[in-house]
């Protein structure tokens, strides 16, 4: 498939989604968010996908925000769909996609910059690396998930200060707050992220997908995360990939799961 506003590269069972609008600091517009969705859904599809690196293009930012042209003269109502949409069809989507998502933040991830990397699964960042909320300084508030997803992360009194500040915090920062789990020179930024990306793909997608849904079930209101832990880890006994890595184990060799 052919995207505007995106860059896609496949090697070693990995893929690397690229933001690539560089001249306007790779910010949201609606059609890479329309974009994002399709490659993000083609990508969990194939099987052969065993992670997913996303980052942005150029060496200034991740993703700089929603794209402030777009909604600048919107009313109640097309906001309001303007954030419900985003979140069904991207954000949501990612944050519970079956395959591993990471976030390679290799500048500013600013409004829905950070709250595109806060989907994914985890966080990596270039030592250059800008993060904020800065919505209240535009008379608006995060609607891309960011007064959820940034509680959840860092604590409900540091996310109110940064969202109520309008604060950049630099990646050390982000690193001690546990935002992002790693923090490398932007020129290993790639090769870091491949290399966490490989180890996952040693393990078993099957059993990896179903911890997703576990560790996620956590966060949402009225679901019993235990609950859904238990359902999970008894189907995985219903797996090839069971099998296989326990027969593996056994047998004193490496599991080999499909599609790698
Ligand atoms: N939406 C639309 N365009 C954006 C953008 C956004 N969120 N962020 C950056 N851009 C555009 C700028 O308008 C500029 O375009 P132009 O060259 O056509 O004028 C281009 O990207 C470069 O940005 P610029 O502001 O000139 O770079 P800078 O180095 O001076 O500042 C930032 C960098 C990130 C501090 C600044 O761009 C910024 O504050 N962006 C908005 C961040 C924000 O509020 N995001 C939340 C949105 S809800």
């Amino acid at each position: 498939m052919e995207y505007s506003t995106l860059l896609i590269s496949i090697e070693n069972n990995i893929a690397l989604i690229t933001i690539n609008r560089p001249d306007k600091l790779n910010a949201l517009n609606k059609i890479t968010i329309k974009e994002l969705s399709a490659a993000l859904q083609l990508l969990e599809k194939d099987k052969k996908i065993r992670a997913i690196l996303i980052t942005g293009q150029g060496e200034k930012a991740f993703v700089a925000g929603a794209d402030i042209s777009e909604f600048a003269d919107y009313t109640v109502k097309e906001g309001t769909k303007l954030a419900g949409k985003g979140q069904k069809s991207l954000f949501d989507l990612l944050a519970n996609l079956s395959t591993p998502v990471i976030a390679l933040v290799n500048g500013f991830a600013l409004g829905g910059g950070l709250e595109l990397a806060m989907a994914c699964h985890f966080r990596i960042a270039s030592t250059n690396a800008k993060m904020g909320l800065p919505e209240v300084s535009l008379g608006v508030i995060p609607g891309y998930g960011g007064t959820q997803r940034l509680p959840q992360l860092i604590g409900k009194g540091r996310a109110m200060e940064m969202i109520m500040t309008a604060s950049m915090i630099d990646a050390q920062k982000a690193y001690s707050f546990g935002l992002v789990n790693h923090v490398v020179p932007q020129d290993e930024l790639l090769s870091f992220g491949q290399k966490v990306a490989l180890t996952i793909c040693k393990n078993s997608p099957v059993a990896i997908s179903y911890a997703i849904k576990a560790v996620n079930a956590g966060f949402i209101n009225n679901v019993n995360g235990y609950k859904t832990e238990i359902d999970a880890f008894g189907k995985c006994f219903g797996t090839k990939d069971f099998k296989e890595g326990t027969t593996a184990f056994l047998a004193k060799r490496k599991a080999k799961f499909p599609g790698a």
